[in-house]
């Protein structure tokens, strides 16, 4: 439990804050304090289902009892071990990684973050193929580090940064031809996610998303898929990859990887061939600690049998969802525990007033609310998720 007089007050916590952030991130007027299985609780001891899930990243929830062992068994042990030497956490977490994996990813690279994998993945794919074209969707989001921002498509999140990395181009999602015209001779890449996640919850077609596969196969092309939002039971298969019989030569992933610890990996296929020594690191990469933590989750994952809960829940979290009558709907969709609505309003507006009535979630561009709870989640939890929804929409169209 939080010891509450060893807090600064709301208040001050929330000026202090204020005065030395950058400034970068929209906030909600709420601290934080304590989270267990899919609910948090603030400073002033009011609890909230938690629909934000740290982005995506709670998938066994908040201070799992496994996850908390293995952190802090781990931490009292040894925390960095450089990847020059060996070490168990690791060995064990690639011989996992790659077993839970879609056929044929028989090797990992470990890193700290979704951007870094997917940094990763490039460079992967530059050095294998000798080439430099870089294929991604429209509305696709990988990351906001100068390589990954390159293939992130809002305007917001590239026009101040640009001149961005040279060799990226944009196709539509979901449109087979266009990808068509795109791969060519010069093609390293093409990335994809299953679904699309800040763009608004969006879904790939199966069909589209196996076509672009084989294309990028027919050409000489690797085929990156960006799991990172995706992955570990989230929309209710452990990778969304299995959803449509996807076999991708280079995979991102992140999130919900180590049980809330920071933590990525750039799982890799057989098409990729050797990597040159030296040609990419990092100094926390694999680290012991957040291996454990990754053993630890998968794990969990496992036993609970959480990326079929998240199938289940995601599924009656959709239709209650769909059963919703408001005016301001546009359209609601998801896979799994990943549900969207988009609304005819802004997002901002919603999201406070179900914070209001003890719901977080949050946006996927302006329009769009997102909802990523941990899998872990009630079916009483969801229900009165959709109950509040449905409140809050109701209200803002009085
Ligand atoms: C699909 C996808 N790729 C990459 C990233 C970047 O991950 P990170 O914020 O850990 O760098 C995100 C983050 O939301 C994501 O959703």
């Amino acid at each position: 439990m939080v010891d509450a007089s060893a807090l600064l007050p709301p208040d001050d916590l929330i000026a202090l804050e204020n005065r030395h952030e950058t400034g970068l991130y929209p906030k909600q007027p709420i601290v934080l304090v304590r989270g267990e299985g899919a609910r948090l609780w603030d400073a002033a001891g009011r609890s909230y289902i938690d629909c934000v899930g740290g982005h995506g990243v709670a998938n066994v929830g908040h201070a799992h009892p496994a996850v908390v062992q293995a952190i802090t068994e781990q931490a009292q042990r040894l925390v960095i071990c450089p990847n020059g030497f060996y070490n168990e956490q690791r060995a064990r977490l690639l011989g996992e990684l790659t077993r839970i994996a879609p056929p044929g990813l028989t090797r990992a690279y470990l890193c700290n973050s979704g951007t870094e994998s997917v940094e990763a993945a490039f460079k992967f794919a530059r050095l294998s193929t000798g080439r430099t074209k870089i294929i991604a969707a429209m509305r696709g989001f990988h990351g906001r580090t100068m390589g990954a921002l390159s293939a992130t498509w809002r305007k917001e999140y590239r026009q101040p940064f640009e001149p961005l990395v040279p060799g990226f181009e944009f196709v539509p999602y979901n449109q087979l031809e266009r990808a068509a015209q795109a791969v060519d001779a010069e093609t390293a890449a093409v990335i994809l996610e299953v679904v699309q996640g800040e763009g608004g919850v969006i879904p790939g077609d199966g069909d589209y998303l196996r076509g672009v596969q084989a294309l990028c196969r027919e050409r000489g092309a690797l085929f990156i898929v960006d799991e990172v939002q995706t992955g570990f039971g989230r929309t209710g298969k452990m990778f969304a990859s299995f959803h449509h019989g996807l076999q991708p030569d280079l995979m991102c992933v992140a999130k919900g990887i180590a049980g809330g610890l920071p933590m990525g990996a750039t799982l890799i296929g057989e098409r990729v061939g050797s990597l040159p020594s030296k040609s990419h690191g990092s100094t926390f990469g694999g680290n012991p600690l957040v291996c454990a933590a990754a053993l630890a989750t998968i794990r969990c994952l496992e036993a609970e049998r959480l990326p079929e809960r998240a199938a289940e829940l995601g599924q009656r979290m959709l239709e209650r969802m769909l059963e919703i009558n408001s005016p301001q709907i546009r359209q609601v969709r998801g896979l799994g525990l990943m549900v969207g609505i988009e609304l005819k309003d802004k997002a901002a507006p919603y999201l406070a007033a179900l914070a209001e009535r003890g719901v977080l979630a949050l946006s996927a561009g302006a329009t769009v609310l997102r909802f990523l709870p941990p899998l872990v989640i009630s079916q009483e939890d969801v229900d009165t998720v959709v109950e509040r929804v449905g409140e809050v929409l109701l209200a803002g169209a009085q």
